[in-house]
């Protein structure tokens, strides 16, 4: 009786274990990457520098903050064009919401999206060497919303290595 319950356990284990990489490797093909660039949150963003906070008008009624890397925030320093590779930022967008403890000042409600861009000039060169993520829960948005990132950037900013955010005074 205890060999047939050990055996099984052991069983059971290996199963297990085999079963593992496989799981780990799908999940991290699932490391939720943005469609046609592939790009992920980057990790350890919300301690990144702060480059501008912005706000946008209904109907998004939104509160945002742009932040960048290291790579980002020495380039915009130095007015280096266009922004090295490696450079990354990520802009954070909120609902906006009215103080509970104030009623004049308005703070970040529910998180909207999490916005990525990441120089990788000679990876994302039919895109101005910046490859996009858009993310809501974490998830990347649709391959519809993905199509219209550069777009717009490329209209209003090309000059500017396609990025809007100056640095706040
Ligand atoms: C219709 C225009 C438009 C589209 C489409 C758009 N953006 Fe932007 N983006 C902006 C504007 C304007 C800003 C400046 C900050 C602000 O006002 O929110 C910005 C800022 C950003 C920033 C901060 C860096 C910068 O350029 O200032 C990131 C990151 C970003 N967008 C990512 C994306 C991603 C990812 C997509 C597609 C899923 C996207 N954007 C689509 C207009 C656009």
């Amino acid at each position: 009786m205890r060999t047939i319950r050990t055996a099984c356990a052991l069983a059971q284990m290996a199963l297990l274990l085999s079963a593992l990489p496989s799981q780990v490797m799908a999940q991290d093909a699932h490391a939720a990457r943005s469609p046609i660039y592939g790009v992920t949150i980057p990790e350890g963003y919300r301690k990144w520098e702060m480059i501008a906070p912005a706000e946008e008008a209904a109907p998004l009624d939104e509160l945002r903050v742009v932040l960048g890397n290291p790579a980002a925030v020495k380039a915009i320093e130095n007015s280096t064009m266009p922004f090295p590779d490696g450079a990354i930022l990520v802009k954070l967008a909120y609902k906006r919401k009215q103080s509970s403890e104030f009623e004049t000042a308005t703070i970040p409600g529910q998180a909207t999206t999490v916005q990525v861009m990441v120089k990788d000039s000679r990876r994302y060169a039919s895109t101005g060497g910046w490859g996009y993520g858009r993310f809501i829960n974490g998830q990347p948005a649709d391959l519809a919303q993905h199509q219209t990132c550069f777009a717009c950037h490329e209209a209003r900013v090309k000059s500017r290595d396609y990025v809007f955010t100056h640095f706040a005074p």
